[in-house]
């Protein structure tokens, strides 16, 4: 909570800057409702998992290691179910896939929360740049793997970032994937934004035709540990800022919740949210064939990859 939502009024959806979690789901019941939630064990992840438990849905949800998505499932009580799910290791990813699918579930929303920002040096997994890989493609393979399992008016949920404009101005550098030429903390950040916006464009597009929708959001800057890879300085910065300019944690959770569950939200496809509300990503960020290109990519990266274990 900050000083700023005090500024900050309410938009079309009745939601605004400084509406909750909580808020966007009062006098909702989500009995009967299944959820997918991946990151759930801090953050924003942890929060959207607790209020959906609170409104009665069962929440699915997954963390690195099952030991973590136990304690966080325990944490938030109702009916949450733990499954391991290391984004940047696809056998992790896949045998979350075949988990979720041996449980019987039947999806009424996923929401790709969990991510990583700004790693200090460049990383890799599979020759792929770290952040594209785990927020993007790990992603790519989880969603693809339960697409038949998301309901009729299934939603899917990809959390992006205000911080996509960071992306290289060429968008997406499909000609150094692995950031072997250059790495840029926040650029390669930005560009992983930038492919969940993409994704979720180009999931809407092949949705066409059906009930289901895909949207991307933006949470909104939440000091959480998301955070944990900055030098000092900034952390100092930060938490200087919190009071001033920041939204909460259950403020940061409200626009993937309203955008995953609220009727208000269930016949838009194909946009990008901030504040509860739709909100205007840079410009190729809506470029279809942008989004085709990168989905077509990964699936040449994901084919590459090592065979399931
Ligand atoms: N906080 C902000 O200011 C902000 C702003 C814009 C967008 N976002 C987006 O909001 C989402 C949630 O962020 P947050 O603030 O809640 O951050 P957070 O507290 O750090 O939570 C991130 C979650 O992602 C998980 N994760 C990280 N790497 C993973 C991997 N390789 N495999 C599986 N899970 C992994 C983390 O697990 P561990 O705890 O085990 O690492 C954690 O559960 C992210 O996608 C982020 O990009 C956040």
């Amino acid at each position: 909570m900050s000083l700023y939502q005090h500024f900050k009024g309410t938009g079309p959806s009745g939601f605004g800057y400084g509406s909750t979690a909580e808020q966007v789901t009062e006098g909702l019941s989500l009995q009967g409702k299944t959820v997918l939630v991946t990151g759930c064990n801090s953050g924003l992840g942890l929060e959207a998992m607790r209020v959906l438990a609170l409104r009665g849905a069962r929440v699915l949800g997954t963390a690195r290691t099952l030991e973590k998505a136990k304690a966080a499932c325990v944490s938030v009580g109702g009916q949450a179910v733990p499954f391991a799910c290391e984004l940047s290791d696809p056998s992790s990813v896949r045998a979350c896939v075949e988990a979720v699918r041996r449980g019987g579930h039947r999806l009424d929303a996923l929401i790709c929360n969990a991510g990583v920002m700004a790693l200090a040096r460049r990383e890799q997994a599979f020759g792929v740049e770290l952040q594209l890989f785990t927020n993007h493609v790990g992603h790519f393979i989880l969603v693809n793997g339960l697409l038949d399992r998301l309901a009729e008016a299934g939603r899917v949920v990809v959390l992006s970032s205000h911080a996509h404009n960071m992306a290289p101005k060429a968008g997406i550098l499909f000609d150094d994937l692995g950031a072997e030429r250059s790495y840029t903390p926040w650029g390669h950040y930005g560009q992983s934004k930038l492919a969940n916006l993409l994704f979720a464009k180009e999931l809407s597009r092949r949705f066409s035709g059906t009930r289901k929708t895909a949207n991307a959001v933006h949470p909104g800057v939440i000091m959480s540990n998301l955070w944990r890879h900055m030098p000092g300085i900034a952390s100092f910065a930060m938490g200087l800022a919190g009071p001033l300019l920041l939204k909460s944690v259950a403020q940061g959770a409200a626009t993937g919740v309203y955008v995953a569950i609220h009727p208000g939200a269930a016949a838009t496809t194909g946009a990008y949210f901030a504040d509860c509300n739709l909100a205007r990503p840079r410009a190729d960020a809506d470029d279809p064939a942008l989004a085709r290109r990168l989905w077509e990519v990964t699936e040449e990266i994901v084919a590459g990859l090592p065979a399931a274990r």
